[in-house]
């Protein structure tokens, strides 16, 4: 039996699925499409991230291909239709990076309170100390509007009551039990925006969620109030956010994803990625690293282990 594995994974995998079957590994790098193409012929399973795309191209390519486990949560750059018609078993790991992503957000809401990034910078680039450039604010007592009420929403929830929020919700799909087990009120998306200190964004990208943050609805937000976006490019529509931020007219945007953003279309590609925010102060970001803990990748490679084992009946 064959295993490839492909991009940066938990190394506990390998080592662990070495003790039943041939594995090879890509030294920690996704594949290009050509090389997977290269590469997947005679594997039996294979283990990935998010790049490249599984499209029926590369199933085809796939002789033996009975199981793909992802580690990650996203399984939209597989052609799962196809993958089925073919038999082959898609796994992902649902919730295992909830908490890295959900205290990478509480990480975002702290630092641009206390303006930790431009003053990190003012020191040690420009070497001016001045505290008084920096008066920031807290989150005790603030209100904390989470969309998206699911994973990651309510251990971002769960962690903005330690810091004494209060906590208001939008998700369509639970009921208003599903908020009140949580200690959050639900409310419609109009009013979580308009009563919001900070507005903190957990669903997924489909059609609805699109520029759900644009001109209109930025300009319903409270003044001052601050968008978190480590959800997905595309939700915040960031021509609209960079004319609100530059207008003076909220707080802030704090995002781990760009609307063009290399991840989408393979980090192996060549796509030229640029954003009318990166002239804002108040706009900070990191590149779409919520999931990248080493706990997070330890937990994922663990479940995805034992779905390999379970599936492929090894003992
Ligand atoms: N930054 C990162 O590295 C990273 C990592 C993992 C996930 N994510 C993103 O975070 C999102 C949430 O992840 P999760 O694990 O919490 O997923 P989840 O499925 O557990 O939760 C998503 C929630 O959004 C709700 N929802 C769906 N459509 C909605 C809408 N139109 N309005 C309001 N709520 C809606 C669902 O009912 C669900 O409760 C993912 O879709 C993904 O885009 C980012």
């Amino acid at each position: 039996m064959k295993c490839l594995i492909t991009d940066a994974v938990y190394a506990g995998i390998a080592e662990e699925l070495k003790k039943y079957m041939d594995v090879t590994t890509s030294n920690g790098k996704p594949l290009s499409k050509d090389e997977m193409l290269k590469a997947i012929g005679d594997a039996d399973i294979l283990i990935m991230r998010v790049d490249p795309k599984i499209d029926r191209e590369i199933l085809d390519a796939a002789k033996n291909l009975k199981f793909i486990g992802v580690c990650a949560v996203g399984l939209n750059h597989i052609d799962l239709d196809y993958a089925k018609e073919k038999g082959i078993q898609v796994f992902n790991a649902p919730g295992l990076n909830a908490n890295a992503v959900a205290e990478l957000t509480i990480s975002k809401m702290l630092d641009i309170s206390r303006n930790t990034i431009p003053a990190n910078h003012d020191v040690k680039e420009n070497h001016i100390w001045d505290k008084y450039k920096y008066i920031g604010r807290e989150l005790r007592g603030k209100t904390l509007g989470i969309m998206g009420f699911g994973r990651i929403g309510r251990r971002v929830g769960e962690l903005g009551k330690a810091f004494k929020m209060d906590i208001v919700a939008y998700d369509p799909f639970l009921k208003p039990e599903q908020f009140e087990a949580e200690g959050a009120k639900g409310m419609g998306v109009e009013e979580l925006i308009r009563t919001s200190d900070f507005i903190s964004i957990h669903v997924p990208l489909t059609p609805e969620t699109k520029n759900l943050f644009n001109k209109e609805s930025i300009g319903r937000m409270k003044d001052g109030a601050v968008v978190l976006n480590m959800s997905r490019g595309g939700i915040v529509n960031e021509k609209d956010m960079y004319e609100a931020l530059k207008e003076g007219r909220i707080g802030g945007y704090a995002s781990d994803v760009l609307e063009n953003e290399l991840a989408g279309s393979g980090l192996s590609g060549n796509d030229e990625f640029n954003s009318p925010l990166f002239e804002c102060d108040n706009f900070i970001v990191t590149p779409h690293l919520g999931a990248q803990t080493t706990d997070a990748a330890r937990d994922i490679g663990l479940y995805i282990t034992g779905k390999v084992k379970e599936v492929m009946g090894l003992k």
